[in-house]
């Protein structure tokens, strides 16, 4: 490690964004030495494997998905919106590994994505100004005075949510529901009426093939792991360091320091300074990372970030998530592309479509049209093909309820006035089931012409 005075806390010394005021310290300070003495939520050895299998995506080997709701709450928590989360996840995760012939990397963003950084500390409705929402794991959404002030005590609630969130992730994971033998049962009932269903059912319809020929070979689900089961990973958004650094702990087998909220972190666009109290924490935590890239990134910034954060040139450590928008993608990827090609560093080169294609509809709710996500998401791959690097993954806020958040998308478009009919989210609009769905066939068709024979076959 390149800074030898580093520590968990050492991010306490720097400038620091995003932090939220509670009004008691010696409240918070204890709820943090609580937390330090709870289990960790994942182990060092998972992030490691985690971190392993990033550097087969950046070396061009696999793909990442990443996705799941802009901000968990704790009143959607239970095991219905879990359930259906990971049965939509699997869904594109089944259509992607078909298109690209290619390992899929599965991380949720879930079991701790509570915490959210604001682009303005308030917030004003009808004239009263309160201070903004942060997210669960700091205060309520409530549009009251009592709601908005941070509570220690929701950091508690956050690891415990995140705990029995990741208990069921396991379970859903390892336990059998992944198994790819019930590729059919993971169709939900609204689904059926939407047009991607029937490319869904073609997916299933292939691979149940492929199953029955494997069948015949003597593989199957009980004697074949990989068919009966998936690694699934988690991560978030590492915003309120306190919270994370009471879970930092010390790898007996590495003996480096780890965040065990997660597998994988992030650094929002918000919090990413290079001298900034976010980076120091990341510099010292050995998992992967991520780095959420706006337009306002410069080149330089983003070499010196690689810098600090990647000193060793560790493989896998290291995923730009670009979120520029659809009118912007175009400008601002290729020169960052550019310049870490130039400086022969390896990165991971993810896609979040979302975080730069929000906008007002004319009623007031947030939105996302859904041609913008898949027009953001098409430049990401057209950038890549012009400059020959790997187009690594995508990020994306989707859930598996039948919301209408996002404006859009070819099954039942939701218009701006349908918008009020379901929208749930507790921060930024997500895809819901079939677009979500609709999206991993674009992509899949990307990866697909991608692939050595398809495109032989396309030269002769
Ligand atoms: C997010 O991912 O929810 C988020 C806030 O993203 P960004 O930092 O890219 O704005
Ligand atoms: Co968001």
């Amino acid at each position: 490690m390149a800074n030898t005075t580093w520590t968990p806390q050492s991010w306490r010394d720097k400038p620091i964004t995003q932090v939220p005021a509670y009004p008691d310290a010696d409240k918070l300070a204890n709820t943090e030495a609580q937390l330090k003495k709870f289990p960790p939520l994942v182990f060092a050895g998972e992030a490691r494997d985690l971190k392993h299998q990033l550097a087969d995506v950046a070396a061009g080997k696999a793909f990442l998905l990443q996705g799941g709701d802009c901000a968990e709450s704790f009143a959607e928590h239970g095991a219905d919106h879990i359930r259906d989360f990971f049965r939509v996840f699997l869904q594109m995760a089944i259509v992607l590994t078909h298109g690209a012939s290619k390992p899929v990397v599965k991380v949720g963003r879930i079991a701790g994505q509570f915490a959210k950084p604001r682009s303005a500390d308030t917030e004003t409705i009808d004239g009263v100004t309160l201070p903004s929402y942060r997210g669960d794991i700091i205060n309520d959404i409530g549009f009251t005075p009592e709601a908005r002030i941070p509570d220690p005590e929701r950091l508690l609630l956050a690891y415990r949510q995140s705990a029995a969130t990741l208990n069921l992730l396991r379970a859903f994971a390892s336990g059998g529901y992944a198994d790819l033998t019930r590729v059919h049962e993971w169709t939900m009932g609204f689904m059926k009426d939407s047009n991607t269903y029937p490319r869904f059912e073609d997916v299933a319809r292939k691979i149940d093939d492929a199953i029955d020929f494997m069948r015949a070979l003597g593989l199957n689900s009980d004697n074949t792991p990989s068919l009966r089961e998936t690694k699934f990973y988690t991560s978030h958004e590492a915003l309120l360091l306190g919270y994370e650094e009471a879970l930092t702990r010390r790898d007996s087998i590495t003996n480096e320091f780890y965040a065990t909220s997660g597998h994988m972190l992030w650094i929002g666009d918000r919090t990413r300074q290079p001298d900034g109290a976010h980076v120091e924490y990341f510099a010292g935590i050995r998992n992967p990372i991520g780095i959420k890239c706006g337009p306002s990134l410069s080149s330089d910034d983003l070499i010196r970030l690689i810098d600090k954060l990647n000193p060793g040139e560790e493989a896998g450590r290291i995923t730009l998530i670009g979120r520029f928008g659809s009118d912007k993608v175009a400008e601002h990827l290729p020169r960052l592309v550019d310049r870490v090609k130039k400086e022969g560093r390896t990165v991971l080169w993810c896609s979040d479509p979302m975080h730069g294609n929000t906008i007002k509809a004319s009623n007031g709710y947030k939105t996302r049209p859904f041609d913008r996500v898949l027009s953001e998401v098409k430049t990401f791959f057209d950038v890549h093909r012009s400059l020959g690097t790997y187009a690594g993954g995508i990020h994306i806020e989707m859930t598996g309820d039948d919301v209408t958040e996002c404006t859009g998308g070819s099954v039942a478009a939701i218009t701006e006035t349908g918008l009020k009919d379901r929208y749930h989210t507790y921060c930024d609009p997500r895809l819901n089931a079939s677009q979500s769905l609709e999206l991993a066939f674009l992509v899949a068709e990307e990866l697909s012409a991608l692939r050595p024979e398809r495109r032989l076959r396309a030269a002769g």
